[in-house]
Parts: C-alpha cells; structure tokens; sequence
C-alpha cells in the first residue's frame, strides 16, 4: 500500500512525525512524503524536520505565502502533478491548513481516497479560515481520524458517521510523551533569563488576533501589563512579527516581553512544561500546556479542545480580561490517561490505514 502524506506547517511536521514512525513498522506500507512549501523558514521547517527525525520530502512543491487563494491555488496545481505521477492508494492529510485543503479537494478530484486525522473538530466559526477548511476535508474524506469524542459528536452531527469515523486519540499527545523532556531545558532558561515556575509562555499568531490591529495592541498591552511582575516570553511567529511591525507594536513588545525567535519543538516542549501559566491561541500549544498541567488561558471566544475548558484548566478570554486570568489562572490539571488517547493514537491511525486492526 502506498501513502501519499502532505503536510506544509508547523504543527503538521509534529503530528506526522510521530504517524510516519508508526506507518514505518508496518510490513507492506510505504510512505511518500509532500511538503507543500507553506512555512519554509528554517525555523518554522527544517528545524522541525531535523528534531523529530522526519526524512527529507520526496517532493518540496514551494508554495510560500499569499493570500488563500493564491496559496491554496499553487498547492493544488502542484499537486496534480504529484498525486497523478504517484498515484497512491491514500492521501493521508492533518489538520486544518490551507495544506490540507489542497491536498483533500487534489485527492478527491482524482479520486484518490483521503485519510484525515484531527477530524471533526469544530470551532462554529466560519470566520476562521481553518474551519472552512476542516468542514471541506472532512467532506471528502474517506478515512476520519478523530482526536477526541466532542469531536466524534461533531461529525455524526454533520451525517458523517459509522464505519469510516474512528476515535484514535490525538497524535500530539504521542508526540509530545516522545519527545518532551529532550532539550536541555537549563540552557534554555539560561538564555531566556528567567527562571523555572516563574514566567508566562506566549504564542500569537491566529489571524483574528494578528490581523486586526486595535485587538493585536490590546493584547500587547495585556501582557505588557503582566510583565510588570512577571516576565513573558513570546516566541513570535512571522505572521505575529509581520503584524506587530505594520501596527507599530513591535517597539512595545520588544521593551516590555522577551521576544525570541519561534523555537524549535524540543526547546518549545520544555518552555511550556516550565512555565507557570501559558498564554495562547495555538490549538497545539494550549494542549500541550494540559499535557504538562500547566493552566492555559486561551485568547480566543471558542475553542475546538472544548474539553480543556470542561475541565477547567484552561480559560477562554477576551484581550481585556487576559491580566486578570494570568494573575489567577484556571487550575493545572495533569493529563488524565484516555483523555487525548493515552500516547498511543498515531499507532492505532497506522494499523487502521494498513487494515491490521483498530
Ligand atoms: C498557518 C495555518 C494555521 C496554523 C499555522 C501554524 C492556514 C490558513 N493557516 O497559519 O491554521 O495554525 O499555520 O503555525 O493554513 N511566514 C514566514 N515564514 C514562514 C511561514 C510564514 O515569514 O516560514 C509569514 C508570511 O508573512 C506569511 C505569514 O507568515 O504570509 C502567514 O503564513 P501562513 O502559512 O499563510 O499562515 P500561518 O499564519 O502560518
Ligand atoms: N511550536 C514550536 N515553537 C514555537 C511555537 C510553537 O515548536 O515557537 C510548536 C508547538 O509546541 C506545537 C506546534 O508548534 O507543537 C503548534 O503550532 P502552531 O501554534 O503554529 O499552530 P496550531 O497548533 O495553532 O495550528
């Protein structure tokens, strides 16, 4: 069986590093890897490629950055190409990318069956650019792979159920028992300046968030409120840097939060698991502060890990309410086993792609 994989951003190089493992230990499968180009800076993809041990994509289709269209159009044209030279039995896609869409509406066309994992996750917001693209590929898929029940729920709503809607678990949670505990995490404290248990972890780079500049300065000066007890270390995305810089913010940032580069994934893990409240609007990184029970506060109005808000340890707040959430922060509750899969959701997605089992 052959498996075509496309990935093109950040998070999917975390989540298909730990599928590709798994579909490496099965007798009769062979795996070709796509990049699509999407993120392309070094820091945003080669690191990532290096640091969890992904081998060089058969095929670098480099897209870069645009506007959907323009983005999302590349891609898919590109893939034709790949997909048609290839012709494998599946499209195994991750996530809510403008890399899944293309790689779920080229699949489709050419009738080539497409396996997605993180399937049916909702945000109710279609205003999200990710939730167009999840409700798309989830329409063409073949194979879901849900990470959890609420999104299970989620796809039976939509009349996609029964024997092609399979709850796995989330692959980040593999990834992160992997690979969490890597770095070495007093070097990196060192660097930062700051200590264990005593600073706030930052990441922006929804576009809600970003590209509206009058939220971007309310949440700069949220947490430039925060920093006057406690530092707050931003690793910032180029989107984020990009946005701060036309809005004029990024004098303010760079005096009041230690601004850093994006880190690498190992670097990130242990940056997470050390501080003492995350701050975020990363679906990835708002999990992985529950993976370490570290309380989260989400700077969104919804999230689609509605079960970390269920259970308290992280807190959906608007720009205003951020200061008072971090100085009294949702209760850090460890990961419960089961909850997220229990580490093994990347095995169970690979043997149901081969057909060995559940
Ligand atoms: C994309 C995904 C988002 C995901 C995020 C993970 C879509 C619609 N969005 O958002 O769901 O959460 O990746 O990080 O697919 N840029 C660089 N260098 C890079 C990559 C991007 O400078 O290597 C800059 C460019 O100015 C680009 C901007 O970042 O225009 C946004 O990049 P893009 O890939 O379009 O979207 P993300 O915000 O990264
Ligand atoms: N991440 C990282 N370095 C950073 C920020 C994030 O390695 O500076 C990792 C993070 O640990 C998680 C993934 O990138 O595994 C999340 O990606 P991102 O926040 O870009 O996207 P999202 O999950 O929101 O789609």
């Amino acid at each position: 069986m052959k498996i075509l994989t496309i990935i093109g951003a950040r998070p999917q190089f975390v989540k298909a590093a730990v599928v590709s493992r798994a579909l490496v230990d099965l007798a009769d499968v062979s795996e070709v890897l796509v990049h699509t180009g999407q993120h392309y800076d070094e820091v945003m993809s080669g690191r990532f490629f290096r640091e969890l041990g992904i081998p060089a994509p058969a095929y670098n289709l480099g897209v870069g950055s645009g506007s959907h269209g323009a983005q999302t159009g590349r891609m898919l044209e590109r893939l034709d190409t790949v997909i048609e030279a290839e012709r494998p039995d599946w499209v195994l896609l991750y996530g809510d990318t403008n890399s899944t869409l293309a790689g779920a509406l080229a699949a489709a066309k050419l009738h080539v069956p497409v396996a997605h994992v993180e399937a049916g996750l909702r945000s109710w917001n279609r205003a999200m650019p990710e939730e167009i693209n999840r409700l798309l590929t989830d329409q063409v898929s073949s194979l879901l792979f849900a990470p959890t029940e609420a999104a299970v729920t989620n796809l039976t709503r939509e009349g996609i159920a029964g024997a092609s809607v399979h709850l796995v678990g989330d692959v980040m949670f593999d990834a992160a028992l992997a690979f969490g505990g890597r770095a070495d995490a007093d070097a990196l404290l060192t660097r930062l300046g700051v200590v264990a248990g005593g600073y706030v972890l930052l990441t922006i780079h929804r576009a809600e968030n970003t590209d509206d500049p009058a939220r971007l300065s309310a949440i700069v000066a949220a947490l430039g409120q925060v920093a006057r007890s406690e530092p707050v270390v931003l690793p910032c995305h180029p989107r984020t840097m990009a946005a701060l810089e036309r809005a004029g913010l990024l004098d303010e940032v760079r005096t009041n939060l230690i601004c850093v580069e994006p880190m690498g994934y190992l670097e990130m893990l242990a940056a997470e698991r050390l501080a003492r409240v995350v701050v975020t609007d990363s679906g990835g990184v708002q999990k992985e502060a529950f993976f370490f029970g570290v309380p989260c506060v989400i700077v969104r109005g919804e999230t689609e890990w509605v079960e970390l808000v269920e259970l308290g340890c992280a807190r959906l707040v608007e720009p205003d309410a951020i200061a008072a959430a971090v100085s009294v922060p949702p209760a850090g509750i460890a990961a419960r086993d089961g909850l997220y899969g229990g580490g093994a959701a990347a095995e169970r997605v690979a043997r149901i792609m081969a057909g060995t089992g559940p």
